[in-house]
């Protein structure tokens, strides 16, 4: 995703029409309309005009957005999974990277975090589906959008059918392909879609959508064996690539300005989505393969809490059930779990943490839009009627079925089982926080049923959406029409159990049809009836707490929100076939997460994690739960008034004493010798280009774009020889490095001065006073120190801004336009392309001398290093570098994730730092910028079971050097937690490393 969608997006009526000149083509139909489709490669994955099948079965996709390289932790995998099936998905989508895998062309390698094998597991395991998103180009707020960096310098406008471009990704498609083939369904594989793109949506003149390229990458795919369904995510419902063979498209409706969290857009409720699918793919599912799960925080935000209330439960709410009015039976929430931007993962726009505001925080902990989302997804989920119904009143939703204009109402009919319907009722006008009583007209099986039937009226509450069924099977139980929203239901011992809710206090009727006379089995709540013709019977009574009401043979739970966020329906497996059940067959309420529930011999077993203490409500077969154990203890159990298990589990959550880091011994060391007297660059990458093929036109005499040179994340060096005039009064230099980006300029040994970056920013020309002009003929060398913030993406097709340098733009000597630099050296990360650490990757490592010579790596010996501490800081400008060790002992059993944190310093505010955990650069912090100041490290990345080595870089940008204000490691969260056993990431020790200069 890129904010330049929100320009896309408020353009795209008019652009629909105007790119779109592309009409349907090469799809095979096996029948002309209703007939399920398939690519002719296989059969496990097929669809038709209402939804996806696998296996012929027909199913809603509910999938999350996640991505395996910014959570470099194999083993926590299966916990991400599991939350999110334990949510009421049953996909995940992913990109991969290309410029991870093959930083250096030709040098193709899945080592360490890269290994994407783990991840496959990890899903089989948890029995969530796979889409496959390997690009080649991802965008995705990755550097380069994905591509790798040699991608700079390569000839050619890439995402078109240039021959260098498909020549540069052939052997990725190859490899990464050959991957997802492996472990496809036809395979017994969790993958059953693979996308071909991403975003291939915008084109700037003369460039417009290349045909030749979306055949060729399609097949590319398939030559390596994929059978699944191909599919593309156009950036809105414009009709761009419907060549493959399941289009869709992308929605972010409420943009990415986290700083005002709670205005919304007023048009953010749009039914052109509707429209736009009539209008491109009537003949395929209404899929969505990106819908904004949370937002994106770009340097100097307002962070990642402020996204997560733009993009909270309302917003879950109103525009996730605009998506279902739609009839969208592929929905996948972009992110899910945000995860990491660690070493230089980054774009620009963003920071170190990716957490998105997502339902799953960057340390895997669950946001209340989590628990919001599990009612949408297990409704959707026991709801098979919505998955062949169409809305029937699209553009003439607003006053429908209410005769309130503030309200839109869309009819949803199950158009195949010509039953039941849906009602998705929201305000029309979406940025509103007025309360709306309404009555609901609505046609049923009894009838025109002008609801509430028992006096009163309905209300929406300001931002809220709400699905009302009509007709709905629950089991043997006929749901003739709630206005409670239903979370999910189940038949357990012969007896329809529906979970119903709405917010607190709101009144509400739900009809059966039912002859039996109902009673409130438990719970203070009050019921009103009314009998109405065939057979049908009206309950009122208000959403509080929870009550629930017997009616014959079937128990209606009523629940205030709050309590319905504790119901966890179960399936009593997790293998690919039964990974959507109709119905769970045990429904439990309580726990901060219910992994899994299986029954053996009359056990009911349960695994979840826990924050506090619970009494468990259990609903399930009496032969399966005589006894109930959690996480392997045994639970004392009871029956309740109406006969349900409870069951009290009492958390211990032992206590964890972290180290203090200030009183740690911290060892320091000079990390830029470069600006010494004796320092020798020989060794250095003489830069020496003549050309390039950069669009951006050089100015200098030879080529200072560092990408030219291998060099394409983490801070740069730059060295210039040159022989004085004596004339020089300054030096004018513009260096480029992307937004937040920072530089510091020397004369010799001597500071001249700094760019310390603004968050927007990304070049920036700066004259740098030299105070007394060096002598006629003498030799001197400037020395550049700059951050780069990773590479620009690539959203535009033929803008090429990817290959936007990182480097000096242009240079020259005040006072001397005759002084010519006789040499210019760079350098970046050791090797380059060619880099030294094959398990923490191409993008871990910078240019720092500490980050060349290893040591941030455990291991290293420091024993010669004077004493000194990031907190005490450096009291002139220059590159300092600390390193510590400490001992976690933080028992099993329990889910503590742990991050450090730092506190902005005002004193002296220009200063930039960089943190590794065990050799891993898990946080960059620009003081002067922000806005991130908690750092969580992954367990597995911090070895919680004994040493760990962790280290900073302080560079100061100011003559007046610089200190952290604070460091300090915090524990996120305590959570007793059945999550499997995290297994520590490698993290090889530091050895010599050869050639390190
Ligand atoms: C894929 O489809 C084939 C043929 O219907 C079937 O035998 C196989 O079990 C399916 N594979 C999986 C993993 O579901």
């Amino acid at each position: 995703m890129n904010f330049l969608l929100i320009l896309y997006s408020l353009l795209h009526l008019t652009l629909a029409h105007g790119l779109s000149r592309h009409p349907l083509r090469n799809r095979r139909q096996l029948s002309a309309t209703d007939g399920i489709q398939s690519n002719g490669l296989q059969n496990n994955v097929t669809w038709d005009k209402y939804s996806y099948f696998v296996n012929g079965k027909r199913l809603m996709l509910f999938s999350g957005e996640v991505h395996p390289y910014r959570l470099p932790v194999a083993s926590l995998y299966l916990d991400v999974f599991q939350k999110i099936k334990a949510m009421g998905m049953n996909a995940v989508s992913f990109y991969v990277f290309w410029g991870i895998l093959e930083p250096k062309k030709g040098d193709i390698s899945f080592e360490g975090f890269r290994d994407l094998q783990p991840f496959f597991d990890a899903a089989k395991k948890a029995g969530i589906y796979l889409i496959a998103r390997p690009g080649p180009y991802i965008n995705a707020e990755t550097t380069a959008g994905g591509f790798p960096g040699w991608g700079t310098y390569t000839p050619g406008i890439w995402r078109t059918s240039n021959a260098s471009y498909i020549d540069a990704y052939t052997g990725y498609i190859k490899a990464v392909g050959a991957k997802i083939a492996a472990n496809e369904i036809t395979k017994g594989g969790p993958v059953i879609l693979v996308q071909s793109e991403n975003e291939y949506s915008g084109w700037q003149a003369p460039y417009s959508e290349d045909y030749e390229y979306e055949k060729k990458l399609k097949q590319a795919f398939i030559d390596t064996g994929i059978t699944v369904p191909i599919t593309t995510n156009d950036a809105w419902p414009g009709g761009h690539y419907t060549s493959v063979d399941v289009y869709g498209y992308d929605s972010y409706p409420n943009g990415f300005d986290c700083s005002h969290p709670t205005t919304w857009k007023s048009d953010a409720v749009p039914e052109s989505f509707w429209s736009a699918h009539q209008q491109y793919t009537p003949n395929i599912v209404n899929a969505v393969y990106e819908f904004q799960g949370g937002a994106f925080d770009g340097w100097g935000g307002s962070g990642y809490d402020t996204c997560a209330v733009l993009t909270g439960p309302e917003f879950e709410r109103v525009f996730y059930k605009n998506e279902i009015a739609m009839s969208t039976t592929f929905l996948n929430l972009y992110m899910i779990f945000g995860g990491t931007n660690w070493g230089g993962i980054a774009h620009p726009g963003v920071y170190t943490s990716y957490d998105y505001g997502s339902a799953i925080t960057e340390d895997r902990r669950l946001r209340d839009k989590y628990y919001e989302l599990k009612l949408i997804a297990n409704f959707l989920a026991v709801s098979p009627a919505y998955l062949t119904s169409r809305p029937q009143n699209v553009g003439s939703s607003q006053g429908a079925f209410t005769g309130n204009s503030a309200l839109k109402t869309t009819q949803l009919l199950d158009v195949v089982g010509n039953k039941t319907a849906f009602y998705v009722i929201r305000p029309a006008d979406a940025s509103l926080n007025a309360v709306q009583q309404y009555k609901l007209t609505l046609p049923t099986s009894i009838g025109n049923v002008t609801i509430p039937t028992v006096g009163g009226t309905l209300a929406l509450n300001g931002k809220d959406s709400k699905i009302h069924v009509v007709d709905y099977a629950a089991g043997s139980t006929t749901v003739v029409y709630s206005s409670a929203e239903i979370a999910t239901w189940a038949t357990i011992d012969g007896k329809d159990v529906i979970i119903l809710y709405g917010s607190a206090g709101e009144l509400h009727e739900t009809a059966i049809k039912s002859s039996s006379t109902p009673s409130v089995v438990s719970g203070s709540g009050t019921i009103k009836t009314k009998s109405l013709s065939g057979g049908v019977l009206a309950i009122q009574y208000t959403t509080t707490g929870q009550t629930v009401v017997q009616v014959g043979n079937t128990l209606l739970y009523v629940l205030d929100r709050a309590n319905a966020y504790q119901f966890w329906p179960v399936t009593p497996t997790s293998s690919l076939n039964t990974i959507h059940a109709d119905t769970g067959s045990v429904i439990v309420k309580g726990g901060y997460l219910l992994r899994s529930a299986s029954t053996i011999s009359g056990t009911l077993a349960l695994t979840g994690d826990l924050n506090s203490t619970t009494t468990f409500e259990i609903i399930a077969p009496t032969a399966a739960a005589q006894k109930v154990t959690f996480n392997g203890e045994s639970l004392d159990v009871s029956k309740s008034s109406h006969g349900t298990i409870t069951a009290k589990k009492t958390i211990t959550l032992p206590d964890v004493k972290l180290p203090d880091l200030s009183s740690l011994t911290w060892k320091k060391a000079d990390s830029l010798p470069e600006i010494s007297p004796s320092y020798s660059d020989a060794a250095w990458t003489t830069a020496n280009r003549a050309s390039t093929v950069n669009p951006t036109t050089p100015t200098t005499p030879v080529i200072l774009y560092a990408g030219e040179y291998g060099y394409h994340t983490g801070n740069i060096l730059w060295r210039a020889h040159f022989t004085a005039t004596g004339t020089e009064t300054a030096f004018k230099v513009k260096v480029m490095g992307g937004s937040a980006f920072g530089y510091s300029v020397w004369l010799d040994s001597t500071f001249l001065g700094s760019w310390e970056g603004d968050s927007v920013r990304q070049d920036y020309e700066g004259t740098f006073k030299i105070a007394t002009s060096p002598k006629k003929g003498s030799s001197h060398v400037i020395t550049i120190l700059q951050d780069h913030m990773g590479y620009e993406e690539d959203w535009i097709v033929g803008s090429e801004t990817f290959k936007g340098p990182r480097g000096i733009i242009s240079y020259s000597f005040v006072g001397s336009t005759g002084t010519k630099v006789d040499t210019w050296k760079v350098t970046g990360n050791l090797g380059g392309e060619s880099y030294v650490d094959k398990t923490r990757g191409p993008l871990n490592e910078g240019g720092l001398f500490a980050e060349r010579q290893g040591w941030h790596l455990p291991g290293f010996d420091d024993a010669s290093w004077v004493p000194g501490k990031p907190t005490e800081g450096i009291s002139s400008a220059g590159v300092a570098f600390y390193r510590t060790s400490f001992k976690l002992d933080v028992p099993s059993g329990v889910d503590y994730p742990i991050a450090f944190a730092v506190s902005n310093s005002t004193t002296n505010p220009h200063y930039r730092a960089q943190f590794y955990v065990n050799g891993y650069q898990f946080g960059k912090y620009v003081n002067s910028i922000g806005p991130q100041k908690v750092f969580p490290v992954p367990q597995g990345i911090l070895n919680y079971q004994g040493d760990n080595t962790f280290a900073v870089s302080l560079w100061a940008e100011k003559a007046t050097g610089a200190k952290l204000n604070s460091l300090k490691l915090q524990l996120n969260a305590k959570i007793e937690s059945s999550m499997a056993k995290v297994a520590s990431q490698p993290a090889p020790a530091w050895s010599q490393r050869k050639g390190a200069y």
